[in-house]
């Protein structure tokens, strides 16, 4: 899919608002590092890869006004809290021995390039663990739209479709922003691949009924024993392909690979606003005052997960990642 969700044009970050779509094909015009900022807050760009590559342009919007790289940094960083992404695209831009706008603007350039490569990458690599006809279960958006292209699980699926390899996708909802829904049945309706939407609830079902033969998730950030932060219900998806046997992948870029962090309970965990729950777009659709917990994001254990599939190859467990593996 040519999709893309940003591009430099003309001296400003041109960005589709992918909190419209898949209604309206809107796009943002974002003149300034605060309106980077507020895109990958409010979700106009979502998805690890994709807000490291926005965070990577705010700072040639910050560098171009001649703002202050310290404090364009620092304010792109307090975004969003779980991807490690947006953190690691920052330490590259920050690293740059000279920090020019055309220097900065090359290096956020190269980072979206790095990142398709990656995927097309991973897609080869997790192809090859898919059966013939392989009926695969899938959660949130982790397609072009996530990405700087092609995607991460989903481009494993893009790619073993290619190949003749894909008889079916489930694909989960993903309340309460509906990724699943909104974002990831727009791609593959766009290319064609035999689906069906789902209610997140109905994935252990399926598995029961022996519909699905593997299942593989996106990450936002893989610590050194290859625990996985990923989209709220990934854990619940681990722990269903476990009792009922079906092995269960995650795929990500090693920039998504955090090894200074031990464990999985060392990953901060956003929590976002309740009216995500309460709400329906603007239509409230439970009482007036009800209390909610909305983490965005949970962490699976790496003994649930049969393999980890990155562009540096297919990890199995135990896993022990260092800077260096
Ligand atoms: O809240 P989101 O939509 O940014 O969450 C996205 C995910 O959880 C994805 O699975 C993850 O970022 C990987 S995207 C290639």
């Amino acid at each position: 899919m040519v999709l893309r969700v940003q591009y430099w044009h003309d001296g400003i970050l041109r960005m589709l608002d992918q909190r419209l779509l898949p209604y309206q094909e809107s796009w943002l015009d974002l003149q300034t590092w605060q309106d980077v900022r507020e895109a990958i807050k409010d979700m106009a760009v979502r998805g690890a890869p994709a807000i490291g590559i926005s965070a990577a342009y705010g700072m040639a919007l910050a560098a171009g006004a001649g703002e202050s790289l310290d404090v364009a940094a620092a304010e792109l960083a307090s975004s969003r809290p779980t991807a490690v992404n947006l953190f690691w695209a920052l330490d590259r831009i920050k690293s740059l021995p000279e920090k020019s706008f055309h220097t900065i603007l090359a290096e956020a350039h190269r980072i979206e390039q790095e990142d398709i490569a990656c995927n097309e990458k991973i897609g080869e690599n997790g192809a090859a663990l898919f059966p013939e006809n392989a009926r695969v279960l899938t959660i949130c958006n982790t397609g072009s739209l996530a990405t700087g292209g092609h995607g991460t699980a989903l481009g494993i699926i893009r790619t073993a479709h290619a190949q003749g390899k894909v008889k079916h996708v489930y694909s989960c909802e993903t309340r309460p922003r509906l990724q699943g829904l909104r974002l990831t049945a727009y791609e593959l309706l766009h290319d064609g691949i035999p689906f069906e939407s789902i209610v997140d609830s109905a994935a252990a079902s399926l598995m029961h009924a022996r519909k699905v033969d593997c299942v593989v998730t996106g990450a936002d950030r893989i610590t050194a024993n290859g625990e996985t932060a990923n989209k709220i219900g990934t854990y619940m998806l681990a722990v269903c392909a476990r009792h009922h046997g079906i092995p269960f992948y995650v795929a990500a870029p090693w920039t998504t690979f955090d090894p200074s962090l031990a464990s999985g309970d060392l990953i901060e965990i956003e929590e976002r606003d309740g009216r995500e729950i309460t709400h329906f777009d603007e239509k409230q659709i439970a009482p007036e005052g009800c209390p909610t917990l909305n983490p965005a994001f949970d962490v699976t254990p790496g003994d649930l997960i049969d393999a980890i599939i990155s562009d540096r190859g297919v990890h199995r467990p135990p896993y022990l990642f260092t800077s260096q593996s």
